[in-house]
């Protein structure tokens, strides 16, 4: 492994998993709950404020009764311990809205869908931390309009950062992707931008899933057996 030096990790919801968090298109997953169109598109928020706010309000405060698990944990640990000069690198994009991977020890992972424990002022376009519900829009506290929703990228907005996502996946000599299931672009189509400018690409994910194919490698278990056991192979034991 003495050639890596420049790793992008794509994490999706099955990474939380284990954690107790649903999924989204797993048997009994969110969007088996909610219709897409009811609680994640601007549309459905333009339509029923309330319903949405309170969406993500009962998402946010089900974060206080989870905690990470071991795969949240080996990606800290890789980060913390991957070398920090001009010629390595090191990006965790998630495409998780939970805190676990922080909570987990990570310092700088990369939300592209946005977070739980962040509001978006609809006037100003400021975004602070939130913890508490965001029921009935409180004043933004950057221009104190009564305007603020929840910081989640929704279907149809353009996802964060990807600019600074595709110079990391132009450069990466190594794209692993943990558990997600290919569904949805622009992350379903991070293996093959990085594949196309020459990195290894892996897939850990508990089955096979939309975009299988495109790996040169794809491991099917348990993001909490799967992640670890590649961290130690990465990292020489
Ligand atoms: P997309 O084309 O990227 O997503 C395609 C997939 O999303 C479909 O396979 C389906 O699984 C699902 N989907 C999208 N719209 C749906 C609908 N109306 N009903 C049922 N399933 C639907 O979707 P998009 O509109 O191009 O999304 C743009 C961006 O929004 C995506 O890149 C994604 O990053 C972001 N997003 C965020 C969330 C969120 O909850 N954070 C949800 C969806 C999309
Ligand atoms: N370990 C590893 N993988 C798992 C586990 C587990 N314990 N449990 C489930 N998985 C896998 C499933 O096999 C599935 O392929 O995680 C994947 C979850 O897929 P989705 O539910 O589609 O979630 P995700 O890929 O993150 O969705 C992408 O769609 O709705 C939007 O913005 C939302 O970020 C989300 C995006």
């Amino acid at each position: 492994m003495a050639d890596i030096r420049n790793i992008v990790i794509l994490t999706g919801a099955g990474i939380s998993a284990e954690s107790g968090i649903d999924t989204f298109r797993d048997a009994g997953g969110l969007w088996e709950k909610h219709r897409i169109e009811d609680v994640a598109t601007p549309e459905a928020f333009a339509r029923n404020p309330a319903l949405v706010q309170g969406f993500y309000d009962a998402r946010r405060a089900a974060l206080d009764t989870v905690e990470p698990n071991a795969a949240h944990r080996a990606l800290a640990r890789l980060e913390s311990e991957w070398p920090r000069d001009d010629s390595h690198s090191l990006l965790i994009v998630t495409q998780n809205v939970d805190d676990l991977h922080e909570r987990a020890g990570a310092k700088s992972v990369l939300h592209m869908h946005g977070r739980l424990r962040s509001a978006l002022c609809t006037a100003c376009r400021a975004r602070m931390e939130w913890h508490g519900p965001l029921g009935d829009a409180p004043p933004c506290e950057a221009c104190g309009a009564p305007a603020l929703r929840p910081d989640i990228v929704w279907f149809g907005e353009m996802p964060y950062e990807m600019e600074r996502i595709y110079a990391a996946l132009a450069s990466a000599d190594l794209f692993v992707s943990i558990g997600t299931s290919g569904a949805v672009y622009p992350a379903a189509g991070f293996v093959q931008e990085a594949a196309a400018y020459g990195a290894r690409t892996l897939e850990l994910n508990l089955e096979r899933s939309e975009g299988s194919h495109w790996f040169d490698e794809s491991r099917q278990g348990r993001a909490g057996e799967l992640v670890p056991a590649w961290l130690d192979e990465l990292l020489g034991g």
